[in-house]
């Protein structure tokens, strides 16, 4: 059997406080299979954003196992998370967080700059995904 996309087993997460170290994830596992459509629910507080930017790659567990797509990415420094969220992630954030000083079609088509992707690709590219 192949090996689900999203496997997560033993995290934890703690946060360095005025107060101390305060733990928010603890011994958390998860699975998600290729396709799977999956809501994190909880009370305020309770650690959903954290574990979401785990999963997406822009925070890193204090401990414990994070696989994607058969890459362990529990520990790999910015650079490699940047990469991967580059190659492997897409984000919908609840506010579009655009850049006012750009126009819609250099935001949309920002994250092939950092693809690699020559101009007239990007642009091609991003105004298919605006018709859309
Ligand atoms: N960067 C941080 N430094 C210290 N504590 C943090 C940090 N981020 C979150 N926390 C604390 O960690 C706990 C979990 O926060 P988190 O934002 O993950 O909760 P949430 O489930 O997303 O809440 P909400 O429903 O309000 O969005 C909270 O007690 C929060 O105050
Ligand atoms: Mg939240």
């Amino acid at each position: 059997m192949s090996q689900s996309l999203v496997v997560v087993h033993a995290l934890h997460k703690s946060y360095q406080t005025a107060a101390g170290t305060m733990p928010v994830l603890k011994q958390v596992d998860f699975n998600m299979e290729a396709g799977d459509f999956v809501a994190i629910m909880g009370p305020s507080g309770s650690g959903k954003s954290t574990f979401m930017n785990i999963l997406g790659c822009l925070d890193k567990p204090s401990s414990g196992e994070y696989t994607l797509d058969g890459h362990t990415v529990a520990q790999l420094d910015n650079n490699a998370l940047a990469q991967i969220r580059s190659q492997t992630i897409g984000f919908v954030f609840q506010g579009f967080n655009l850049l006012s000083r750009a126009s819609l079609l250099d935001n949309v088509a920002l994250p092939l700059v950092y693809a690699g992707v020559h101009k007239a690709e990007r642009q091609a590219r991003a105004r298919v995904l605006l018709e859309k």
